[in-house]
């Protein structure tokens, strides 16, 4: 029996992806189709899987956190002894553990406020990955989904790390922040008071604060585009759906950091909004009401905690400080490619192919190539656009009817420097005159 075979017609009848020669670009490969989210993040490549987190001991964190409030006048607050006792339990615990602490002292509303600072040795000095939580209560309560929950979850990340011996790729480093309850004050101070080459170094922050709501919601930040994505990914693995964190963007010690210009997610189980319908559906609990009833409060004791949201985030925490600290950013001068194939319509509507470019710092090149592999019969008929992450269009090619040689197959330089280098870049193609047709083969922007 014999397969009818396709006519050998030449030009255009080629439909196989390219092979690229880069292996590195090959696995930071994201080859979707353009209508669909990207997959595949090229922020790390050969990470190492993270262990599961036991939800005991991150809930030991918190029955010690809430001890310690009760004995000191039932608060952990800035300035009040329940907090320095909290900055003392967690610091005992890195110690043991090999971690090399320190504590950064500052001054607010007339008291001395501390921040724990823990670093694990080893790792690129040059990229440096944070996760942080802010330890204080305020003043009303114990404070313990707001933000004991986020404080314990990274305290038994960063003890797994331990556990695991792990050498990561970057260097390590874990915080938890005084005086959050007045304003940011501690986190601030630590960013303030980096020295600017110290700064260039942290190459993302993880913040966490109130991550055990008892009626929660499942929110990632929508901040840099790989933290996002690994978080949405590890969700999405378990089936939990996650909205985007709206609940009052800046609100916590991630703003200076993001002010800082350094990449920043986080995750969140909700504050003083209520849960709508349409969540009560997809995570269950009680719709109408509060994400936590006991915000700032006095009832938020260890009561005031639903399990199953504290375990996946820390689970979840776990999972992206193993990916992003343990795999290889890729290093200046990466190819990120797309290299599926997508129909052009012929004298029809534009259609996009994506690259998610990740790991990057700051802007995008003032000589940005733009590797641009097109197969058509009539190259003429198309328009290519370059659109930047914020949707910017840079015209590549302009149509014109007098040019009727085959395919695009060029390397433009486009001036991006006025683009943020991470995160969805889209070419565009337009076929405006009708007859001649053909696809997008692959497309690669070098970074
Ligand atoms: N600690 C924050 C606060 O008291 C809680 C909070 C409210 C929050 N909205 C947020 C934390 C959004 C993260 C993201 O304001
Ligand atoms: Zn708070
Ligand atoms: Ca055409």
């Amino acid at each position: 029996m014999t397969t009818p075979q396709p006519a050998a017609s030449g030009r255009g009848s080629r439909r196989t992806a390219t092979v690229t020669g880069l292996a590195l670009a090959a696995a930071l490969l994201t080859a979707v189709p353009a209508t669909s989210a990207p997959s595949g993040s090229a922020a790390a490549t050969g990470a190492l899987a993270a262990p599961d987190i036991p939800l005991a001991n991150v809930k030991a964190h918190l029955t010690q956190l809430q001890s310690i409030a009760t004995a000191n006048g039932g608060n952990r607050a800035h300035g009040r002894p329940g907090y320095k006792a909290s900055i003392d339990y967690v610091r005992a615990k890195l110690d043991a553990a090999g971690f090399t602490t320190s504590l950064q002292q500052f001054s607010s509303s007339g008291a001395t406020g501390y921040n724990l600072i823990a670093d694990w040795p080893g790792g690129d000095p040059n990229q440096v990955l944070m996760a942080g939580a802010h330890l204080d209560s305020v003043s009303s309560g114990p404070g313990i989904n707001d933000n004991g929950s986020g404080s314990a979850a990274v305290l038994e990340t960063a003890l797994a790390v331990s556990r695991a011996q792990l050498q990561p790729a970057k260097h390590l480093r874990f915080a938890w922040w005084g005086a959050e309850e007045l304003g940011l004050v501690g986190s601030k101070y630590y960013v303030n008071n980096l020295p600017t080459t110290e700064r260039a170094r942290i190459a993302g922050y993880i913040n966490l604060d109130m991550v055990g709501s008892p009626n929660p919601g499942y929110f990632v930040y929508d901040d840099d585009p790989a933290i996002e994505k690994v978080f949405k990914d590890w969700y999405a693995g378990i089936g939990v759906p996650t909205e985007i964190e709206t609940e009052g963007d800046g609100r916590s010690d991630h703003a200076a950091f993001k002010n800082a210009g350094i990449p920043v997610g986080g995750l969140f189980t909700g504050a003083s909004r209520t849960k709508t319908a349409a969540q009560a559906t997809k995570w269950g609990g009680t719709a109408g009401q509060a994400f936590d009833r006991c915000y700032h409060s006095s009832c938020d004791t260890t009561a005031n905690i639903n399990d199953t949201a504290l375990d996946r985030n820390s689970d979840a925490l776990a999972h992206a400080v193993w990916t992003l600290g343990t795999g290889t950013t890729p290093p200046p001068g990466t190819t990120f490619e797309n290299t599926a194939d997508v129909a052009i319509p012929d004298n029809g509507a534009a259609v996009t192919s994506t690259v998610q470019v990740t790991g990057r710092t700051g802007n995008a090149p003032a000589a940005l190539r733009v590797g641009v592999d097109i197969k058509h019969t009539w190259r003429g008929d198309l328009v290519v656009d370059l659109l930047a992450p914020d949707g910017t269009a840079y015209r590549l090619k302009n149509s014109s009817s007098s040019d009727s040689a085959d395919n695009v197959i060029t390397t433009y330089t486009v001036d991006a420097s006025a683009e943020q280098a991470n995160g969805d870049w889209r070419l565009r193609v337009q076929d405006v005159a009708a007859q001649d047709t053909g696809y997008i083969d692959s497309w690669k922007l070098t970074f």
